[in-house]
């Protein structure tokens, strides 16, 4: 994503720091990206837990990819986006291990396909009067994410039915005047690209072998998973590949079936993660002195957190860095820490998962500087929060001819005391 210092100064004087800042021209080229690699019975979904804005859901929508949701206004949000509900076809499958909230009733309600995670659920829908078709996500027991708490395939992920449980709970499914018309896995979105295709291909394989079972089947979801190089933006894995191997996987399942068995995908941050970066303002540069404790650091203290980008506190994500100069002038390159605002410690964006201060070679900043923290697109604004009663930072868009769009506003306290009320519950 090209970056203009001018224009992102204008903006942070327009909306304030820190903010995000949209790509729509990047965006439609991850679009256009993954379009070509899903023609002919390969059905692209985006999982919209990584980004679910409006605007984005509306470019989805017009792409005609499909939406994997995993919450009861996950799904409202994606219609209020434009997706049709129903299931002829199914354009959003709800995928969940636990229904919350109100996401049973919004599965009854606006007949959108339930992708069953546990097998309790089976009971729920039956209790709840469902009788239509159903999706199962299995666990295959194999499968990588990028860091061990994304690991979504082996005994140690919460996420699915177990496979050698599937027959069984494929019973239950018949027994309660439900059908099976999808199987679905999601082995992860682990770096290793060869290994991603190993795995998919494993998981075509044995979802073919279980075929018999499923005299309903209409489709195969082989999950999401394509992974993002954050760490080097000019080296992404190459696509084509993938598209031989969706259609390899599409001829093993339909084959095996007897019929045609639509193959889908559900990428979440290959879609998006490049597409925003999240701009924040340098307050000051300060120091540590060593001592017998450790050694000194320098840090940049920026006016961003956790609380706005979460993903380098929680699995010690890496995001590059851009300092863009208040004045134009070039500075200087040091090791540097770049923290932010939040009363806690591991406010740090240069880290790791074992460490939490990785000092970066950075230009120095000077204060007032903004800092561009990149490939923040998928499970950024999606993740952040507001703690510490920091309202959520706003989001900006831009279209390739310059056009700017606030399409979020900064939240106030207004927003964050909306939802506080003083009911006496009557028991
Ligand atoms: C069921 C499911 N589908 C899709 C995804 C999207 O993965 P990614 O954003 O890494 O492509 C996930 C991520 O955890 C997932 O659990």
């Amino acid at each position: 994503m090209q970056l203009d210092p001018a224009l992102l100064s204008s903006i942070a004087q327009k909306v304030g720091t820190p903010f995000w800042f949209y790509s729509a021209g990047t965006l439609r080229q991850r679009i256009s990206e993954i379009k070509q690699v899903t023609s002919d019975g390969i059905q692209a979904r985006f999982a919209m837990k990584s980004c679910p804005a409006t605007k984005v859901l509306g470019e989805m929508h017009k792409a005609g990819i499909w939406i994997d949701a995993v919450s009861g206004n996950e799904m409202l949000r994606a219609m209020h986006a434009g997706h049709a509900g129903g299931q002829t076809p199914p354009v959003i499958l709800y995928t969940s291990d636990v229904f919350r909230d109100n996401a049973l009733q919004v599965v009854l309600e606006k007949g959108i396909l339930p992708n069953i995670g546990s097998p309790g659920m089976i009971g729920q829908l039956a209790a709840a009067g469902y009788k239509g078709d159903v999706s199962i996500r299995v666990n295959p027991g194999f499968g990588h994410g990028h860091v061990n708490s994304c690991d979504t395939g082996g005994p140690s992920s919460k996420h699915g039915v177990w496979l050698g449980d599937l027959a069984a709970v494929a019973k239950e499914v018949e027994a309660a005047g439900m059908r099976v018309v999808m199987l679905h896995a999601h082995i992860g979105s682990g770096p290793r690209f060869e290994e991603l295709h190993e795995n998919l291909e494993r998981l075509a394989r044995e979802f073919a072998a279980l075929l018999p079972l499923f005299p309903a089947l209409e489709g195969v979801s082989l999950g999401g998973g394509i992974p993002h190089n954050y760490r080097d933006a000019a080296s992404q894995i190459p696509l084509e590949p993938l598209r031989q191997l969706f259609a390899r996987c599409r001829e093993i399942l339909s084959t095996a079936a007897g019929r045609p068995v639509r193959v889908e995908i559900e990428p979440g941050r290959y879609f998006v993660a490049s597409s925003c970066v999240l701009v924040t303002r340098v307050a000051e540069v300060k120091a540590t002195q060593s001592n017998e404790k450790g050694e000194g650091a320098t840090f940049a203290m920026v006016d961003a957190g956790f609380v706005d980008l979460v993903r380098p506190a929680m699995y010690g994500s890496f995001h590059g860095i851009d300092v863009v100069p208040l004045d134009g002038k070039p500075r200087s390159s040091a090791p540097i820490v770049v923290a932010g605002p939040l009363c806690e410690s591991g406010d740090v964006f240069t880290r790791d998962d074992a460490e939490l201060l990785v000092p970066r070679d950075l230009p120095v900043p000077a204060p007032g500087d903004l800092l561009v923290l990149r490939d923040a697109g998928a499970y950024g604004y999606a993740m952040s929060s507001n703690y510490n009663s920091i309202g959520r930072a706003p989001q900006v868009w831009m279209e390739p001819d310059g056009r700017i769009e606030l399409i979020s506003r900064r939240e106030t306290l207004e927003d964050l005391l909306r939802a506080e009320v003083s009911e006496t519950v009557d028991l």
